[in-house]
This record gives structure tokens, sequence and C-alpha cells, in this order.
């Protein structure tokens, strides 16, 4: 057995169109690496690079090793990388030439490659129906619930507003069944983030509480230190954070923390709960104090660029690299506990988190407890809030008010823990090895499904259409995003920064 728990028996073939690309050097090459070293692959397996830059499988496979020893988390051994680039051939094409894959059929016809198939799309979206159409015609698409079989997985973003989303998932289901696309979303390969559904429904402690009876509100941040490093200027800059992170990662989170219970942990069952929460989830309606929505963009500070001054990006962009915004979900459970959503580039502190505020209990017990400083005024019997911690420093963390040791009646907020790297301190397996594990398992529970992928541009709509008519305020490099997103709070809320 693998060290990953998992071994595949099928014989494969990955074909990775786009494989000169970043993604393929920093993430699937190095993921694929990991299951061959961790036996989680069978021997019979072949990795075919599709591009069209000039390389020959030799030259290809010297780039890729390089990559792997740059980007591997496990050993890389000269032996195993050897042995790994063995399975690895290019086959050079441009994806959008019909006749360009003639080669590729020719090499599974005759037995050259395993003839189950996984075609990774790790090129932009707008390729993405020129890829299907071109492998259909060269019949490299064979038919759904049949051996061999064959598998698509599309990358994010999944188009670009709604209605590229609907052309997209027409293009992909002109030419396969749903069963064979896997729209991945990596955020759901990791650990934390299947960790939520666990926790939520095998405990029956936090369950009962989890509505709007006993929660105040919930916040989800994703925030990154870095701007356009390793040249992401020009994608970002028609993409923004919204399209980048809200869409997808951020909903997704959303949509696992607030779910119902479903009658099965398989994919259809979670998918179909987490349908329900994007059908009634919306931006939440402004008021005269508070806005439903900020955006921001970053401004240099002499030692770093502001957004407008970096590599490939328009001097007069009005991309938002922050957004900040307050939804809601109109069901019986949610009705009235806004939910915040926050994402952006260049902030204070890499974290991505939830937090999930419970009200405060009455406090008449303590109204003539002598308070000092801000261990014991009585608003210091802070509310409870259960944070699920996605990355880094990945935990889940409880705050609870507790009496200080001392003569005196004091009352301090306390944190309990469950950190992974305490409880279990091997590294966590990254997403894409996760979700390629899955992919060839045929398991598409952490997959986006169609009409999931549509809802999620159906609820952000609103909040783009906004976004085109602000220009973004702009922030402080280092800062949590500008000070106008204090204005989406409601009462008494306070954003998380610690
Ligand atoms: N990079 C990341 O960290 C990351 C993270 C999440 C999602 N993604 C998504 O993953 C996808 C790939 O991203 P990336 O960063 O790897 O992009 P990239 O570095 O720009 O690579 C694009 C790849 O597509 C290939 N390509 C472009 N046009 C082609 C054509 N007509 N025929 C054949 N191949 C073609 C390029 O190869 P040639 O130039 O050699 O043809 C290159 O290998 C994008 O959808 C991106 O949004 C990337």
């Amino acid at each position: 057995m693998s060290t990953l728990e998992v071994r595949i028996e099928e014989p494969v073939t990955f074909v990775i169109s786009g494989a000169t690309g970043d993604l393929t050097r920093r993430k699937l090459l190095p993921a694929l690496y990991t299951l061959f070293k961790e036996k989680a692959l069978t021997q019979n397996f072949s990795i075919v690079g599709f591009a069209r830059r000039d390389y020959d499988s030799q030259s290809f496979r010297s780039l890729m090793a390089e990559a792997l020893r740059e980007h591997s988390r496990v050993e890389t051994d000269d032996a195993s990388l050897n042995a790994f680039c063995e399975h690895l051939s290019y086959y050079r094409g441009d994806l959008s030439d019909p006749t360009a894959y003639a080669g590729l059929k020719a090499q599974f016809d005759d037995g050259t490659l395993p003839a189950n198939r996984l075609f990774y799309l790790s090129i932009t979206p707008d390729l993405i129906e020129a890829a299907v159409t071109g492998l259909r015609a060269a019949g490299l698409i064979t038919p759904p619930h049949s051996k061999p079989w064959t598998r698509v997985v599309v990358e994010k973003p999944f188009g670009s507003d709604l209605q590229s989303a609907r052309a997209l998932n027409c293009a992909l289901l002109d030419h396969l069944d749903e069963t064979q696309i896997y729209r991945i979303d990596h955020y759901l390969g990791k650990e934390t983030v299947q960790n939520i559904l666990s926790f939520r429904f095998s405990n029956i402690l936090f369950e009962p509480v989890f509505n709007r009876t006993y929660v105040d509100h919930i916040q989800i941040t994703a925030a990154e230190t870095v701007g356009m490093e390793s040249g992401r200027g020009a994608f970002y800059d028609k993409t923004g954070a919204q399209r980048d992170m809200v869409v997808n990662h951020l909903l997704q989170l959303l949509c696992l923390v607030t779910m119902e219970p479903p009658d099965g942990l398989e994919a259809r069952s979670i998918r179909n709960e987490k349908m329900k929460i994007l059908r009634a989830l919306r931006l939440a309606p402004e008021t005269r104090q508070h806005p439903a929505i900020c955006f921001g963009q970053y401004s240099g500070d002499g030692k770093t660029n502001a957004f407008r001054e970096e590599d490939r990006v328009d001097p007069q962009s009005n991309t938002e690299t922050f957004a900040a915004l307050r939804m809601e979900i109109n069901n019986w459970r949610w009705a009235g506990v806004p939910i915040y959503l926050r994402t952006g580039k260049r902030l204070a502190r890499k974290t991505t988190e939830i937090a999930v505020q419970f009200k405060t209990p009455p406090l008449s017990l303590f109204q003539h407890v002598a308070c000092k400083g801000d261990v014991c005024d009585l608003t210091g019997v802070k509310p409870n809030t259960l944070i699920f911690r996605i990355q880094p420093d990945e935990g889940i963390f409880l705050q609870v008010s507790a009496k200080r040791p001392s003569m005196q009646m004091v009352v301090e907020s306390v944190n309990m823990d469950f950190s992974y790297s305490g409880k279990w301190p091997k590294d966590l397996p990254e997403a894409y090895e996760r979700l390629l594990l899955d992919a060839l398992r045929g398991d598409s529970t952490l997959f986006t499904r169609s009409d999931e992928a549509e809802a999620e541009w159906e609820v952000i709509e609103p909040a783009l259409t906004i976004a085109t008519r602000h220009e973004p305020s702009p922030y402080a490099p280092g800062s949590w995003g500008p000070t106008e997103a204090d204005a989406i709070l409601l009462s008494s809320n306070v954003w998380k920064n610690e």
C-alpha cells in the first residue's frame, strides 16, 4: 500500500495540454511525481506533455526533471527522477489545429500508450472548446461509463462570467458526458477544507448551534502577501480578485461551512447540498451606512510597486486586487446572518480561514465584576469564535472565555487549539495529489458540477457589474485593505485580523 493509503491499479495515460506552462511545472508534475514516489500509481502509466514549443521527449524530460528538483515536496534523488522521467514523452502540436491529434491517436491505437486516458487541460478557458473539439474529432474520447475510460480535467477559471461559463459548459457537454468532466478547484483538495465537513458532521457539539439563533456572523478570508510576482500581471489584470478567488474558492468554502448535512458522502449528495446554498445565496442589500461591497487596489510604498506599475499591467488599470463582500443566505438556517468574504493581494499576512462568530451570551451574571484593562472589561467575555484555518498553520481553533487564575473574577478569552502539525507532524498531501488521485479513481466529489459552476457566477454577477462602475479604493501594501472595507461590517462586527 502506498503511503498515501491509495493505490491505483489501472494503467493510465495522462495527456497534459499546456505542458510547458507554469502550472505543469510547479504543481502537476510535482504532484504526479509524489504519486509515483509514494507508490500510488501502477508502473504502467504514461505522461504525455502536449504544447507548441519546440521540445522533443528527451529535452522535455530534462525540463521536467529540473522543475521537479525545484518544486517537488518529496525527495528528488537521481534514481527516482530518472525512473519517473522514463514515463514522460512530449507531443508537439497546436491544440486548435484539428489535425494535431492524429499522431496521439495512433499511439493509443497501437498500444504504445495505456488506453485509459486522463486529459488535463492546463490551458486558458478560451482554448478549452478547441481542445475538446479536437480530441473528439480525432476519436480520442471513449464513450461514458465504458472501458477504456476518458476523463477530462478542466482548470479554473471556469469562464469569466455567467455567459462564458454557460458557453463553456455547452462546449464540454457537446463532446463529453458530465461524468467525464472534472472541473478543478484546488482549494477543495486541501485536507483542511475536507475537514470542514467531517468536523461539522462527525461531532455532536457544534451542529446544533450552527444557525441563525446562535451564530452572529461568519467571516471568510483569503489574504495573500504577494503581488504580481512570477509574471502574473497580464493574467491578473484581466481577472481581478473576484474572478480569481471569490467566485470559486471563497464560495466553495462558504458552501461547505453552511450547507445542510448531505444524505451520503458521494458526489451527488454533497453537490446537491452545495447547490441549495448557492441558490439561496445573494449579495446582501446595502443600507445607507453600510454598502455590501468594497473593492481596493494596492498602492506602492517606494519598496514595492503599485499594482498599476506592475509588469504587463495597464497603468490606468481599475482591476480590483482586494474585494470584500457582505453576503446573505436566504434560508431557514441562515436568514439574517451576515457572511463576510474578503480577499486580496499584498495584504498584511498570508492566511485563509473561516471564522464563525457566535452571539454574546447574556452577561448579567458578571455585571458587578471589577475589570482592569482589556483582560476583563465585560465585553471582554468575548463571544465564542470557531476558526477553521485552511492555510498556513492548518487547524481548528475555538475561542472560549475562561476565568483567569486570580482572587478576583477575571475573565479572559483563551484558545482551544487543534493544529495539524501538532497532531500529525508529517507534511499534509498537496491538493493536486489528492485531486489527481480522485480523478483517477473516478470520484468527482471534490470537483465542481456544471450547475454549481454556473450558480457561482450567477451569485457573483451583481458584484462584477458594480466593480465595472467603481474605481477601486487604494490601500497600502502590508495593510488589511482599504479602510472603506470597514463600512460593509454591520453593528459591532470587526474584521478578524489576528
Ligand atoms: N499557474 C498557476 O499557479 C495556476 C493556478 C490555478 C489555475 N491555473 C490555471 O491553469 C491554466 C494554465 O495556467 P499556467 O499558469 O500554466 O499558464 P501558462 O504558463 O501561460 O501556460 C499555458 C500553456 O498553454 C500552452 N498553450 C497555449 N496555447 C496553446 C495552443 N494553441 N496549443 C497548444 N498549447 C498551447 C502553452 O504552451 P506553448 O506556448 O508551448 O504552446 C503553455 O504550456 C490556466 O487556465 C490558469 O488559469 C494556473
